[in-house]
């Protein structure tokens, strides 16, 4: 099942049929919201606020392990993230969607693995990630090529048919917030190749990686990042922008629910040789 993780201005999806809605609690806490468990034309999609519904959990806390760890438990096994970006490359326009393909990780506390070896969190289940864990292993996962392809493949399409702009491409770099970046941070994040910048897409991706999960990450430009524009940051600027484009978020959302096909990415073979 496709799970939607909602960012900043998406906490809830209408038109899906919701079936339930479930609080779970998980070996690594309490996720930032109960996940809603929908149908759209005949397919099941799980949502999550990442937030939390009254957008209470700031990026530094947020709680991601659970997050995932709730969306695995309800079958979920791929992620398509919604996320406000600032923009760095100059390219990108306020309202551009960017399809990420890779990331530069700035966080300083966060917690990013499943697989703490001796110190592992308890679980339960017999799958091969459950194994791993509960046998103490360290696991290092290859991030060649972090966001699904396949997942990445349908957006660039539903992107282009829709005729929404978008770029096809570009480096998200994850800094820990919950402060925007001094204009010094961003020069530094464009000289290192950064197209955009955001504070949630660490260690989501990798923790749904670790779970053999596919994920995807569809950005939208929020801002011109600082001292790219002259005018300071405004979380009131990215939460307008954020709902200037909730439909055409929606329509891609749930374009992307009935379109998705079966899985030929690979995505869930990440843990081959993965352990040491
Ligand atoms: N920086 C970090 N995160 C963001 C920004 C930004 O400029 N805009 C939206 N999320």
């Amino acid at each position: 099942m496709l799970g939607i993780i909602g960012g900043s201005g998406l906490y809830r999806l209408e038109d899906v049929k919701v079936l339930e809605e479930l609080f779970i609690d998980t070996p690594f806490g309490s996720p930032s919201s109960p996940v809603i468990v929908g149908e759209l034309k005949g397919k099941k999609v799980a949502f999550l606020s990442r937030h939390g519904p009254e957008h209470s959990f700031p990026p530094h806390l947020v709680p991601y392990r659970a997050n995932l760890w709730a969306l695995r438990e309800v079958g979920v096994d791929r992620v398509l993230a919604v996320s406000a970006v600032g923009g760095i490359n100059r390219l990108l326009k306020p309202g551009d969607f960017v399809v990420i393909n890779s990331f530069l990780d700035f966080t300083k506390q966060r917690k990013s693995t499943y697989y703490e070896g001796r110190l592992s969190v308890k679980v339960e289940g017999e799958d091969k990630v459950a194994q791993l864990i509960k046998e103490g292993k360290v696991v290092h996962i290859d991030v060649s090529d972090p966001y699904c392809p396949q997942i990445r493949g349908a957006l660039i399409e539903i992107l282009e048919e829709k005729g929404f702009r978008y770029h096809p491409a570009g480096v998200y770099a994850c800094t820990e917030g919950p402060r925007f970046e001094t204009p010094a941070e961003i020069k530094m994040l464009e000289s290192l190749g950064a197209d955009v910048v955001g504070m949630t897409g660490y260690p989501e991706v990798v923790l749904a990686r670790e779970l053999t999960m596919c994920y995807a990450s569809l950005c939208v430009v929020a801002n011109p990042a600082a001292g790219i524009s002259q005018n300071k940051l405004t979380s009131d600027e990215v939460l307008e922008l954020m709902a200037q484009k909730e439909e055409q978020i929606k329509e891609v959302i749930k374009d992307l629910i009935t379109r998705i096909e079966p899985k030929t990415c690979g995505c869930d073979k990440i843990l081959e040789g993965a352990e040491v």
